[in-house]
């Protein structure tokens, strides 16, 4: 499988959808813009969408730029008429559901590449009020005339104040060049500004885990749900292997793990629930602390079940028979309900009214 075929693989050419407040639009020729794409979306929570040209296999560089010079001037000579621009694969985006649109494109002879004009072209009215990033790849050139297409294309996008600049020959440092980025322009990503939380329960203990907003702990927060065996591991831990590898970034934070600590052992990509303290470690990542059932960590056994937790979801059922919830009921602390109990359990992600 090759690398870009791979990384198509992960990105996929439709929106994945996520909850997500962001959108990545991206289009990539020799797979730098992929790259940085790749890297973006592992630090923050984003729907992806790669544009594609609707011809493939052009060789836009052969013969002296022979087909990629006239597209770009296709353009030039007459901005305003859809007929100037190449035609890209279709594709369904509602830009109204994002707050922030970053857009990842290369530079061709000063200018934005031409396939990515022609999506910006096609929506980037309807973009008008968003917060707009731009992320542009060159050999060499200065970006302003890339600024300045995006600027003409999405005439009224409420611009991040600084564009990111990632030159071919540093794209194998793009996970920090932009995390430093997402820095430098405040980013933020709303739909997760209430805080990730997600529940760990081998069926009779269970806890309630907040994250940290590190790219580990949303790549975590992402493949959610998943099940794995849990283990014990020296006197303090329980952990457990994702069934994919979590990804992280520069972002995150090494430090001390006091009981109650979530972590990511990058060197071996386990998680790790820890129930005793534990000191810094290298490549130890903090994702977050238990916040409900800390003391049940060292009892879990078994499979174990990981997913979202959400407590703020309103009350949606009303059921009278607590018989009902004998096996998936929790309480808002997550500890599983016993049927007898009236009240407000969780089931199914829902607040029942068990009377
Ligand atoms: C048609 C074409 C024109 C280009 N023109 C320039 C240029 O004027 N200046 C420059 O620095 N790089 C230029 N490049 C190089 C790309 O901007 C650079 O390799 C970029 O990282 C490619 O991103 P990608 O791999 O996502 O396609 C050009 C590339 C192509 C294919």
């Amino acid at each position: 499988m090759n690398y870009r075929f791979f990384l198509s693989l992960l990105l996929t050419a439709t929106i994945t959808a996520v909850q997500a407040k962001t959108l990545v639009a991206y289009y990539s020729y020799t797979g730098n813009c992929e790259a940085i794409a790749t890297a973006l979306t592992q630090q923050i929570h984003a729907d992806v969408l790669e544009i594609e040209p609707a011809e493939k296999g052009l060789r836009y560089e052969a013969n002296g730029y022979a087909l990629g010079t006239p597209l770009l001037n296709a353009i030039k000579a007459n901005p305003n008429d859809s007929a100037s621009y190449p035609a890209i694969d279709p594709v369904s985006v509602a830009p109204a559901d994002y707050d922030n649109i970053i857009i990842i494109a290369p530079l061709w002879w000063s200018q934005m590449a031409a396939p990515m004009q022609t999506f910006l072209f096609n929506y980037g009215r309807q973009m008008a009020g968003k917060r707009i990033g731009l992320i542009v790849s060159s050999a060499s050139s200065g970006i302003s005339g890339v600024e300045a297409d995006c600027k003409r294309l999405v005439p009224d996008g409420n611009y991040y104040g600084k564009s990111l600049w990632i030159r071919a020959s540093q794209v194998r440092n793009a996970s920090t060049l932009v995390s430093d980025w997402l820095q430098q322009i405040n980013f933020t990503d709303n739909s997760t500004t209430d805080g990730m939380k997600i529940r760990v329960s081998d069926g009779t203990n269970a806890i309630i885990y907040e994250l940290n907003q590190t790219s580990a702990a949303r790549s975590l927060y992402q493949m959610l749900p998943l099940e794995a065996a849990v283990q014990n591991y020296g006197n303090n831990e329980k952990i457990f292997y994702p069934p994919t590898a979590v990804s992280y970034g520069a972002d995150c934070i090494e430090g001390d793990c006091p009981a109650g600590t979530l972590a990511l052992f990058s060197p071996w990509g386990n998680v790790v629930m820890y129930y005793g303290a534990a000191s810094r470690y290298n490549g130890l990542y903090i994702l977050g602390k238990a916040i409900e059932g800390e003391d049940h960590i060292s009892r879990l056994t078994g499979t174990i079940r990981v997913e979202t937790f959400d407590s703020t979801t309103a009350v949606e059922v009303v059921n009278t028979d607590r018989k009902a919830y004998t096996t998936e009921a929790y309480t808002l602390s997550g500890t599983p309900a016993t049927h007898s109990q009236a009240g407000i359990v969780i089931k199914g992600g829902k607040k029942v009214v068990v009377k």
